[in-house]
């Protein structure tokens, strides 16, 4: 797998932005998009194209489209559905699917209560998206059920992470790509990112 952390200072600036306790939820809930169009700009810098020909005004030419079935987004709920609008912006097109998992208290099995898939997922580039990646649990088995439904061509994108989620993501699955725009120090005893934005779910939704 690789992992590639944003360098862009207006991705930096932003998350700055989000992360004071003073950010309201609406404002909060804007700039968690627009860092994802900023990450999704990095993240879908390879993807493959076809030429195509086109006539201008002037005349015919052959030029790049973005090749093959369209891009798939995938949200884990609740706190990534804030960062679909963002990808959504630059590929309008992309499917979306949703996946929402929570781990057996007893067990510490993860159990998929709702998993949508756009169909030929086998064939479409998948982008998930979870705005914190914290012990890598749910990214990980998100991720694992994914491929159960076929899915091949997966990138993962946090706008957070601590070294725990990144290292058991990477070790977990190996074959994807992992974007993350900051990473931060370490996880606290309850699973919460030092330094962090606190809980990103309740301040997009505002159900602090
Ligand atoms: N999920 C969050 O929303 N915040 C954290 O710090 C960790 C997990």
């Amino acid at each position: 797998m690789s992992v590639s952390y944003m360098t862009h200072p207006l991705i930096k600036h932003k998350i700055t932005l989000i992360r004071k306790e003073t950010t309201g939820t609406n404002e909060f809930r804007k700039i968690i998009e627009e860092i994802a169009m900023l990450m999704g700009y990095e993240a879908l810098a390879d993807l493959p194209t076809t030429d195509v020909e086109v006539k201008t005004p002037i005349e015919t030419t052959i030029q790049p489209v973005i090749d093959g079935k369209k891009l798939a987004v995938v949200p884990i709920l609740r706190a990534g559905l804030g960062m679909v609008n963002g990808i959504l912006a630059l590929v309008p097109s992309a499917k979306v699917g949703h996946i929402g998992l929570y781990r057996d208290p007893e067990t510490h099995q993860p159990h998929e209560y709702y998993c949508k898939l756009p169909d030929s997922i086998d064939e479409r580039q998948i982008v998930v998206v979870d705005p914190m990646l914290a012990t890598g649990g749910s990214a990980v088995d998100a991720v694992t059920m994914i491929k159960q439904h076929g899915g091949r061509k997966i990138k993962f994108m946090s706008i957070i992470a601590a070294p725990e989620g990144v290292s058991a993501l990477m070790k977990a699955h190996p074959d994807i790509q992992l974007y993350v725009g900051c990473l931060d120090r370490q996880l606290n005893e309850n699973a919460y990112i030092c330094p962090g934005l606190g809980d990103a779910g309740d301040r997009i939704f505002g159900t602090i």
